[in-house]
């Protein structure tokens, strides 16, 4: 099987866990191509939900297209489950996410939410974070002090740049990717991210950060995770 159709049995097994859910109830979507999917399989079933909140432009765009009615979350007071992708997952179910960049929004709505469901292929389960380049959301003007902030902890940093700049130009403001909140991405790789907790409550203390891409204060709370043989159901 390849990854996009582990990606694909991993949304439509979410699909099948979410209408369990009574009618009626507001659904929070998270980003990704993970979760695209998910969204393509729950789109037939729109009518069981009162409406979702969303991650980012990206899914609210796709949602709309569906006919899903998006709810601002400001107006949304009970939220039972929110589903979404992530990075790397430890076995504790702390996860490493923002590889799309709407680490801000997926925070912020998962902490809305009664349960976490991350839906991913195995390829993403790891013994202990930070392979993956960490993502971190900075206010631009803040880019510099929070790099030179992140390299005293020991890490490597390096800012995101929008995807049709070639890796081998330099780098310079007008070329960063900027998310749906007009915030920078800063990647930063060389952490040994042992104590997930701990490093997101350090991270978050530093000025200019908006949100580090460390989910372990809003971990995964059910994981729903497809391999070649099927996909498996992890309580967490
Ligand atoms: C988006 O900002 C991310 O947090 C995604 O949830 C994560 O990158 C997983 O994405 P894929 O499902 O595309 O792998």
């Amino acid at each position: 099987m390849t990854q996009d159709q582990l990606k694909q049995l991993v949304g439509e097994a979410a699909r099948d866990e979410v209408l369990k859910l009574p009618a009626g109830q507001i659904l929070g979507v998270g980003t990704g191509s993970t979760v695209n999917y998910f969204i393509d399989a729950i789109a037939p079933h729109k009518s069981h939900f009162a409406g979702t909140v969303s991650s980012s432009n990206a899914s609210t765009e796709r949602l709309l297209k569906h006919g899903f009615t998006v709810l601002d979350p400001n107006d949304v007071v009970q939220l039972p489950v929110y589903v979404d992708g992530a990075d790397e997952i430890d076995p504790q179910g702390n996860m490493i996410k923002g590889g799309g960049g709407a680490l801000t929004r997926e925070k912020i709505i998962a902490s809305m939410a009664n349960q976490f469901l991350c839906i991913c292929d195995s390829s993403k389960q790891v013994p202990v974070l930070g392979h993956f380049p960490l993502p971190i959301e900075v206010m631009p003007m803040a880019c510099a002090i929070v790099t030179r902030e992140m390299e005293k902890l020991g890490g490597k940093v390096a800012l995101r740049l929008q995807k049709s700049v070639r890796a081998d130009l330099n780098q310079t403001p007008s070329q960063a990717f900027v998310t749906d909140n007009g915030g920078w991405i800063l990647e930063v790789t060389g952490l040994s991210i042992t104590d997930p907790a701990a490093l997101e409550a350090q991270i978050n203390q530093i000025a200019g950060v908006l949100t580090v891409g460390i989910f372990a204060k809003e971990k995964a709370d059910v994981l729903l995770v497809s391999n070649a043989t099927g996909i498996k159901r992890i309580v967490l």
